[in-house]
């Protein structure tokens, strides 16, 4: 529940470093905009590498006593955290909407999700365990230790900034790591101040969370060679993560990485379905946040015999999808994220055109508000099949029967998230059984996130997996002890 007990947030145009709110030393700036009506929301001066070097130091300086503290201690700011949340969350909303241009509905979501993986979080202090072995050494006893990782680099997207940097952020503060953190540059609020000034007010030790803005391609790099992260978390392009595993794993310091990339995403209806409900779902699963989500649908695969209903049925009910303002309540489609983004979806409308797909959709693009676009008789072997298009558009392909879908759903290079829509459930099983991805929703959209379920991709989507259990493994480092109760014989 929100009150207004508290007074809003401020100074977003400071860096976080070692526990203080300092200016960014480097010449360049960061202006904020509203992606919607371009109003100015913040101006930062960047971080220079040595601001960076300086929040690595403190980083490492605070986690051996955080890691230290008891288990309780550490979850009692993870659940004071979940209480500021709650209390702001009018204000983190707002801030999601003119930063990020999310629709109101998608910044609740992402509020959700924020709030779920961090009371989750707020779990694992007491929830990481090791484990004791036999031994067939005469006399020996097995201990596996899993302690924490050290320090953690995390470098985060603009799509879901709030929820994809508190993902990495909280269950690795939960686990007795430091962070340094870089958000992306078009959310450089809701991808870190912000939760900075949460973690602050909910009683982080300082030097634990530090938030560096500046541009990844000028500090992106040093970041990640940096001697003091042993895990670098990053989400974002495949090509981006592509790079960042060559310097993580060919440079002076070897380190751990956690890779959530790119997605393709194929919503597959089979002909039994409910072709209302497809439709419902395909519409919420391909324009949320205007497309631009990893797991958001980006192949709509669609048996024969079913197909021209589908599509009628699916363009009457998008038709209805307002567009524009993300501040107003039914809002369903707002703004891109920046100009780059919509050049490069007017690039896909028109070469998917130019390939022969059938436009039965289109809008006039108004500043960033790019309208949704329909293609049909699409082919798998079309841009707008093989690339991840992260804008309102969507193509639809016609599969000649199921076999013929999941032969298509799998033709990418790509593995992140998929589904499946069919009456039969023991069909949907063996179809979505059949799927290589990481996860895969029967009679759901692909997107899907819960706190405690594993959340990643394989193939050109990625390594690791966040949530649950299995972020607990990726946040922490195993180390096993033996201990020979007894004079050990040698052979020599
Ligand atoms: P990227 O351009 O990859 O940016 C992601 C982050 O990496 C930003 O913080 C960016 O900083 C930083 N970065 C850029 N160049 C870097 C470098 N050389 N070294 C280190 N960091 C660098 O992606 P994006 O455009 O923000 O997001 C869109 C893509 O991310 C899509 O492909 C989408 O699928 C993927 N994504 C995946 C997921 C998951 S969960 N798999 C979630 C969200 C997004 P700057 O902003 O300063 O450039």
């Amino acid at each position: 529940m929100s009150t207004n007990t508290t007074s809003t947030y401020s100074d977003f145009h400071l860096q976080f470093i070692a526990g203080e709110w300092q200016t960014g030393k480097d010449d360049s700036t960061n202006t904020n905009t509203n992606p919607y009506n371009g109003d100015t929301l913040v101006e930062i001066q960047q971080a220079t590498k040595d601001q960076l070097n300086e929040a690595y130091d403190a980083a490492t300086q605070a986690q051996e006593a955080w890691a230290k503290q008891t288990p309780a201690e550490r979850s009692a700011v993870l659940y004071k955290v979940v209480n500021i949340l709650d209390q702001r969350q009018e204000e983190i909303v707002d801030w999601l909407i003119k930063e990020s241009g999310s629709t109101r509905i998608k910044a609740m979501v992402e509020f959700g999700a924020t709030r779920a993986i961090t009371l989750e979080a707020a779990t694992f202090p007491n929830r990481v365990h090791g484990e004791i072995r036999p031994s067939n050494t005469p006399g020996k006893e097995n201990f596996i230790y899993r302690e924490p990782i050290g320090v953690v680099a995390v470098i985060s997207p603009w799509n879901f900034p709030l929820h994809l940097t508190q993902r990495s952020i909280a269950p690795a503060l939960a686990l007795g790591n430091a962070v340094v953190l870089k958000p992306a540059s078009d959310t450089p609020v809701t991808g870190g101040l912000l939760l900075a000034k949460v973690f602050e007010e909910a009683g982080l030790p300082k030097g634990l969370l530090n938030v560096v803005v500046g541009s990844g391609s000028e500090i992106g790099d040093a970041i990640v060679e940096h001697k003091a992260p042993s895990l670098v978390s990053f989400t974002g392009s495949t090509s981006v993560g592509k790079h960042i595993g060559e310097l993580a794993n060919g440079g002076e310091y070897i380190k751990q990485v956690a890779l959530e990339l790119g997605g393709n995403s194929p919503f597959v209806v089979l002909k039994d379905a409910d072709i209302e409900q497809a439709v419902k779902a395909a519409a919420f699963g391909k324009f949320l946040h205007q497309g631009q989500i990893c797991i958001a649908i980006n192949r709509v695969i669609v048996e024969d015999e079913i197909y021209d209903d589908f599509v009628e049925r699916f363009l009457a009910h998008v038709k209805t999808l307002n567009v524009g303002d993300p501040n107003k309540q039914d809002t369903a489609v707002g703004p891109i994220i920046n100009e780059k983004q919509v050049k490069s979806l007017k690039e896909k409308i028109a070469k998917a055109q130019e390939e022969g797909a059938k436009m039965i959709l289109s809008g006039e693009i108004q500043g960033q508000v790019v309208p949704p676009h329909i293609f049909t008789e699409v082919t798998r072997e079309m841009d707008l099949s093989r690339n991840e298009v992260f804008g309102p558009l969507v193509g639809i392909i016609r599969a000649k029967d199921e076999d013929d879908a999941l032969s298509i759903a799998n033709d990418s290079m790509y593995g992140l998230s998929s589904a499946v829509f069919t009456a039969d459930m023991q069909k949907g099983l063996r179809f979505a059984r059949g799927i290589r991805a990481g996860m895969t929703h029967i009679n759901d959209i692909s997107v899907n996130d819960e706190s405690n379920t594993p959340f990643g991709g394989e193939k050109n989507s990625g390594i690791g997996r966040f949530n649950g259990e299995w972020v607990l493994e990726e946040f922490t480092r195993t180390h096993w002890i033996s201990m020979q109760n007894e004079p050990r014989e040698y052979p020599f």
